[in-house]
């Protein structure tokens, strides 16, 4: 993109207001959402029916076109990806002392699920080319103690799933076997791997539907795809107050939201291409700066783009990295996030739990990552706009 261009787009394309960095609507809604929520109220509005409860055909009907979606024999609906993660950890029965791997680079979620269930949170590293959890890291952390890899499908890309599970394989557990691998995939809703569907190879997968996300139920909402019918049963009686035999509390969607969630669900292939496009042009535009680093995209991986994350090269590590999305924010209008900086050095809680460890890899990418705003209603034009913008500001910082 040539000077002229990128001064033409700056001039007629500006934001009136900032745009976030993480946009609070992930994807877009229109008048079958409407009509659906209407739907389902006036269906449910006879008080010698149904009502809106509790576990009814909408939400059957939602939790088997997610399954049949995602290539997995079972979907069980949950409230929200949080209380997902802590289910699917809950289904580990840890015991003092039991170990997970989790990347810190990573959103707190996962971590705090871990530990909540009294387990050991382990940081691993992160693979700093594609974000994600990275596998040698794991070999080297994997114990005796190891009962679970909990990966996250990092700002919308899976995760190396069978490079865990082959770990998992090498070096079982002396008394449950070969950990399990649990996905946290909040942020990648409609992902894929070696052609299949995020899900589809590991023992639980957690997706989020809360409002930020790829496709989303009202604001909040989740999904757990699960290919043991036991686990299944376990995680339906977990979210509904346990059952005779075993705890449980209340962690279902609603009926409304189940209905939203299957219009959303025919959607959510074309709202991810949308963000695939969108990210694929940003790669070209881009590719002539050499300060930034766009994102790189495994062969056998369907990047969701939930977010578009960059490196800055390590001479603007921290200080030049965030001046670079001050100017983004205050200048052009494009709000930029740091998803996510390491939590076991970020997050006091974690960081008591973990102590004083070392993750050079987590620690540096964490100071020069970013992630510039992406939504699937962007047009052409304000993504060239945005790109220009980079660009610009790209100039700026290489002065200071
Ligand atoms: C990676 C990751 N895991 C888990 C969550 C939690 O999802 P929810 O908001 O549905 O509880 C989020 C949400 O921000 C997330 O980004």
């Amino acid at each position: 993109m040539d000077a002229h261009r990128r001064q033409e787009l700056i001039r007629n394309c500006k934001p009136p207001t900032v745009w976030r960095g993480e946009p609070h609507l992930g994807g877009w809604y229109g008048e079958e959402e409407i009509e659906v929520v209407v739907k389902t109220i006036r269906q449910s509005m006879d008080w010698t029916g149904d009502g809106f409860g509790f576990i009814c055909a909408e939400i059957e009907g939602f939790e088997k076109a997610f399954a049949n979606y995602s290539g997995t024999p079972d979907a069980v609906s949950i409230n929200a990806a949080g209380s997902g993660l802590d289910m699917a950890v809950m289904c580990l029965d840890l015991q003092p002392g039991d170990e997970v791997i989790a990347p810190s680079v990573n959103f707190r979620a996962a971590p705090m699920s871990i530990i909540g269930q009294g387990g050991r949170f382990v940081p691993g590293e992160i693979d700093p080319r594609t974000f994600q959890l990275d596998p040698a890291d794991v070999a080297k952390k994997i114990s005796p103690r190891t009962r679970a890899i909990l990966p996250t499908h990092m700002n919308g890309m899976s995760a190396p799933i069978d490079d865990y599970l082959e770990i998992a394989r090498k070096h079982p557990h002396p008394k449950y076997g070969p950990a399990k691998v649990i996905g946290d995939a909040a942020r990648a809703c409609g992902g894929g791997y070696k052609g299949r569907k995020i899900g589809a190879s590991e023992w639980l997968t957690v997706f989020s539907f809360h409002t930020m996300k790829n496709m989303t139920t009202l604001g909040e909402g989740g999904m757990i795809t699960c290919h043991d019918p036991d686990i299944a049963k376990r995680l339906r009686a977990l979210r509904q107050f346990g059952g005779t035999d075993c705890w449980g509390s209340n962690y279902k969607m609603t009926k409304v939201q189940a209905a939203v969630g299957m219009v959303q669900l025919r959607k959510l292939d074309s709202m991810v291409d949308s963000r695939l496009r969108l990210a694929l042009r940003r790669n070209e535009l881009l590719a002539d700066v050499p300060e930034l680093t766009t994102p790189y995209i495994p062969a056998d991986v369907k990047h969701t783009f939930y977010l578009y994350t960059m490196l800055v090269p390590k001479a603007w590590a921290g200080k030049k990295r965030d001046a670079l999305c001050a100017i983004m924010g205050e200048k052009y209008h494009v709000g930029c996030v740091v998803a996510n900086p390491p939590v076991h050095s970020t997050v006091p809680f974690i960081r008591q739990h973990v102590g004083a460890i070392d993750l050079p890899v987590s620690e540096e990418i964490g100071q020069r990552l970013f992630c510039a705003t992406i939504h699937p209603c962007m047009t052409d034009e304000q993504n060239e706009y945005l790109c220009a913008a980079l660009i610009e500001a790209v100039a700026e910082v290489r002065k200071l």
